[in-house]
């Protein structure tokens, strides 16, 4: 067993926390290539080489802590959804920190450490880590644009001055991630930590429908040719027509809508929204994408309105790696004996990616009452302890 400081990692965690530390409670706005992300990013890469790592940027602000020599790797995330909580990604990044930083002081294995950039898409899917996979070439990344138009080619630049390159990925023996569970599986059952099985599958897409502006009080209904009420029909016809498709751990989600010119007294004219699904299926997945492709022109043609979609983005359902599922079950059992599970993870990861280039685990720690991509996000220090030393007896074992 690595000798973990509980408080130290704590305490890291409530540090990073402060960098873009907003709304209520233990709120965090940190989306990437932020003023907040590109600080968080700088302390990091200080703690890293004070544990004896070395800091490396690499073109897309992926930051690394390597040993030398091969290693396992550990970590997660330190971008924030536009309003995210103070774990989702930073409790993996420092839980990795703290294992490969008290692992060091004892002799312990040696253990490298990542904080993936943009890993939750404000440009594109998991983009720092599908870069760094292959899963999505640099060159089209560079075109994917934020919902203010800003491209990924211009936000990276943030990075520089700072950037090395790419890290070669066959340094690593295989890339264990810790995070929050971000559903109320665990928080319902009372177990303190799962070890997750699989990965779902995702497929994310943005969907313009244009129409006609006008005036709301001299456009007679029957003559608009209105976006709200074409996304609206959308959304209803599609929810009615996965019926058939879907199973009760199909999701789908209509998040980011972008409604032109967004005024009281006029008929909107415009509509690009966002339109994103995951199961644990790549059928499903592909059946879904049909029946969203035919409802949009469907309704786009009855209304008289041309439709438009922007590039595909998904990442397909992997499993994770039995070996190192193996190590992360033993440690579970040794940390909370018979109070722990095996389960899939509905939210995506950077181990989704990773799994591209070595093998991959996860474990999770309880979210309480579920809540994650809110303020409201949190997880009791005594479960996020049990996490972490969870982590350490699996990178023991290495
Ligand atoms: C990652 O944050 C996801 O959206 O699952
Ligand atoms: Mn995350
Ligand atoms: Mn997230």
């Amino acid at each position: 067993m690595i000798p973990v400081n509980a408080d130290r990692f704590l305490a890291d965690l409530h540090h990073l926390r402060s960098i873009g530390a907003a709304g209520v409670g233990k709120g965090v706005v940190r989306p990437a290539y932020t003023e907040a992300d590109i600080e968080a990013r700088k302390w990091l890469a200080e703690q890293m080489r004070a544990a004896g790592l070395t800091p490396h940027f690499d073109p897309v602000g992926n930051l690394f802590g390597l040993t030398e020599g091969p290693s396992l790797l550990m970590g997660s995330h330190s971008d924030s959804q536009p309003e995210g909580g103070w774990l989702d990604g930073a409790l993996g990044v420092i839980a990795a920190l703290e294992v490969a930083r008290a692992s060091r002081e004892a002799g312990g294995p040696p253990i490298s450490v990542v904080s993936f950039e943009d890993e939750e898409g404000r440009f594109g899917v998991t983009t720092g880590s599908a870069i760094w996979s292959g899963n999505l070439a640099l060159d089209k990344a560079d075109t994917l644009s934020d919902h203010g138009g800003l491209t990924f080619a211009e936000a990276r630049t943030a990075f520089a001055d700072l950037a090395g390159d790419f890290v070669d990925p066959s340094r690593f023996t295989g890339f264990v991630e810790m995070h929050i569970e971000q559903g109320p599986t665990l928080d319902t059952s009372g177990e303190q930590i799962g070890v997750v099985t699989d990965i779902v599958g995702i497929r994310d897409m943005r969907i313009t429908m244009e129409g006609q502006q006008n005036h709301a009080g001299t456009t007679p209904i029957h003559l608009r040719k209105d976006a709200f009420q074409a996304l609206s029909a959308f959304s209803t016809a599609i929810n009615d027509r996965f019926r058939n498709v879907v199973t009760p751990s199909t999701v789908w989600t209509i998040g980011h809508v972008s409604l032109h010119p967004n005024a009281s007294s006029i008929v909107p004219g415009k509509v690009t929204f966002s339109m994103q699904w995951r199961d644990g299926e790549i059928d499903r997945l592909g059946r879904m994408e049909q029946i969203i492709r035919d409802t949009a022109e469907e309704i786009a043609k009855a209304r008289g309105m041309t439709l438009s979609y922007g590039p595909m983005l998904g990442l397909d359902p992997v499993k994770m790696d039995e070996t190192l599922r193996a190590a992360l079950s033993k440690g579970a059992e040794t940390v909370a004996p018979g109070n722990w599970r095996n389960m899939p993870s509905g939210a995506l990861h950077d181990a989704t990616n990773v799994s591209k280039l070595m093998p991959v685990a996860m474990l999770f720690v309880p979210s309480i009452n579920g809540i994650s991509h809110d303020f409201a996000e949190d997880t009791a220090e005594v479960d996020l302890v049990a996490g972490l030393k969870v982590l350490a007896h699996a990178a023991a074992q290495q």
